[in-house]
Formats: structure tokens, sequence, C-alpha cells
């Protein structure tokens, strides 16, 4: 397994690997990776001739108050994983690499991404599509590899590659949860042993509203008020926000018909965590 660490060492290696025929899968990442990264390296793994997976922390998808300087950052160990699922080669840039002294060009998907996280994150999302935009433009990839666990930011990428006609399928995958049902996150880091054991509740929050939904619930107004509500029984869970929003647009809808994405984010202690499930309409019901 190769490490690149310049954007013009990532193109030429790209350029090289299409040379020899083959379909080039991207997975990017902020590293510290774990089960829920290493899901998407095996589904390009078994989609791709050959897989690259990026490490980048992404500086300008961090507001002034949240995590970056304290980011986990580990390019060994990184590496290790990465290469035990099989990538080919990672590309870990410098930050000069990819954002250019006096860069001026942004990707904003507008109104998706003041949506949901877009609210209480104002720029995370511009800087999300913007990174992405250039890892695209360095990696070159035919499929590229995202979470549903970060559904906002996949439904963005998705919506961006439509519409600037890219020529990379977006790709996404399930989300990879611990035994207790909490989405593995490189923040869980931040929990305290207390707070670990309260975070399970945001998962079961959402599922119970996903069953009131399936159990002939088309209210999104009661199924948000049952997910707080569960939520407000934990004191360690402070609720940012929970939200019933069409699938692919991401507006708030009052009605569960069609495919309607249920969103949550809350607080444990210093950690923010967000998670999601797809709602189905009550049986019976035109969808
Ligand atoms: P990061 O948080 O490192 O996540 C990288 C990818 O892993 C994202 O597509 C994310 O949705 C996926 N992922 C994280 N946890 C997952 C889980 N439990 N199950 C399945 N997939 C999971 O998301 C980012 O980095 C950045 O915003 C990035 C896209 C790299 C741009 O900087």
């Amino acid at each position: 397994m190769d490490i690149v660490t310049t954007a013009a060492g990532m193109k030429g290696w790209s350029r090289a690997a299409r040379a020899r025929g083959g379909r080039l899968g991207l997975v990017p990442t902020m590293g510290a990776l774990h089960d829920g990264h290493l899901s998407l390296a095996a589904r390009a793994r078994g989609e791709c001739d050959v897989v690259s997976l990026s490490i980048y922390v992404n500086p300008l998808q961090f507001g002034p108050q949240e995590d970056f300087a304290r980011y986990p950052r580990d390019l060994k160990r990184d590496a290790e994983l990465a290469r035990g699922a099989g990538v080919d080669v990672v590309f870990a840039p410098d930050d000069g690499e990819i954002h250019l002294p006096g860069h001026r060009t942004w990707v904003e998907v507008s109104g998706m991404q003041d949506a949901l996280c877009g609210r209480s994150r104002p720029g995370h999302f511009r800087g999300v599509a913007t990174v992405v935009l250039k890892l695209l433009a360095i990696a070159t990839p035919a499929a590229a590899y995202f979470g549903e666990k970060d559904t906002q930011q996949l439904r963005i990428i998705r919506r961006m590659a439509s519409d600037l006609h890219l020529d990379c399928a977006i790709v996404g995958c399930p989300t990879v949860r611990e035994e207790d049902g909490l989405a593995i996150s490189s923040r869980n880091a931040y929990l305290t042993p207390e707070e670990r054991r309260a975070a399970p509740i945001l998962h079961r929050a959402l599922e119970e509203g996903a069953a009131l939904a399936r159990a002939g619930e088309a209210g999104a107004a009661r199924i948000v008020a049952r997910v707080r509500g569960t939520l407000a029984s934990d004191p360690l869970a402070r609720v940012d926000y929970v939200e019933a929003v069409d699938d692919e647009t991401l507006e708030t809808v009052t009605t569960v018909r069609g495919r309607v994405l249920l969103a949550a984010a809350a607080w444990f202690g210093r950690a923010r965590l967000i998670d999601n499930v797809v709602l189905s309409a009550p049986e019976g019901l035109p969808t």
C-alpha cells in the first residue's frame, strides 16, 4: 500500500491506475479510522479495482468553537487499518496541498446546507462540499463512498455531483453500530463512561419514532415529539434538533408520505452525536 502526501502525487497515482484500465474508488475520511470507515473501504474493495482512502482533517468544515485542534490524528495507526482493509493508496495530504494560499472558491448547495445540522453548524456543509469536490478532482474516482450516518452530508454531495455533472457515482453505505445501537463515530471517544452508557438512547429514541410511523402514525409532529420525549428522559442528553424531513430535499415535512428521514442531534457532555432512520409510511397509505 502506498501513502501519498501531495495533490500532484495523488493525481499521478490515479492517472497511472486509470491507464491500467482499473475502476477507481475513493473513500474520503478525516482519519481516526473505525469500523464505520472500514465498511466503506470494504464496499469499495468489492466494487472497484483500485481503492484510495483519503485522510484529511479539513479545517474549512469546523466552526471556530469546534474540535478541529483536538480531533484525533494518528496516521501510522490509520495506515495499518487501511492496509488491513485492502486499500491500495492512502492519500494523506499536508494542509497546504488542498486549500491553496489565497483560495477563494466555495461550493454551496443552497437550502440543503442550512437544514438540520447546518442550522447549528453554519458554514459546515460548504466546507464539506468544497473539500469533497477537491478530493474528487485530485483522486478522479469512478465511485466515492459515504456513510448514511452522515445522511445530510451524503444527500448534499449527491446533489453537488449531479448538479455539477461529475463523472463519479456517489455510493451511500449503511450505518455501522456498536452492539447497543450507538452509531460508531470518532467523536464517541469524547464520551465519559457514564455518557457512553447513556448515548444509545439517541438511536433508541429514533427507533421508537420509526415504530410509531410503522404502526400508522403519519403526523410528523407527533413522531418528533415522541423522540424528543424519550431523549428528555435522560438527563445526560441535550437535544440539538429532532426533525422529519424529505429524504431528498431535506425540507421539513408535516406528514409521513414517501421516503421521510427522521434525523436527530444531541449533546452528551462535550460530544455532539447525530443519527437518523428512514421512516416508512404506514402500510396501505399511498407513498
Ligand atoms: P469522517 O467523519 O471521517 O467520515 C468519513 C466517512 O465515514 C463519511 O462518509 C461518514 O459518513 C462515514 N462514517 C462515519 N461513521 C460511520 C458509521 N458508523 N457507519 C458508516 N459510515 C460511517 O465525514 C467526514 O469524515 C468528512 O466530512 C469528509 C466527507 C471526509 C469531508 O471532509
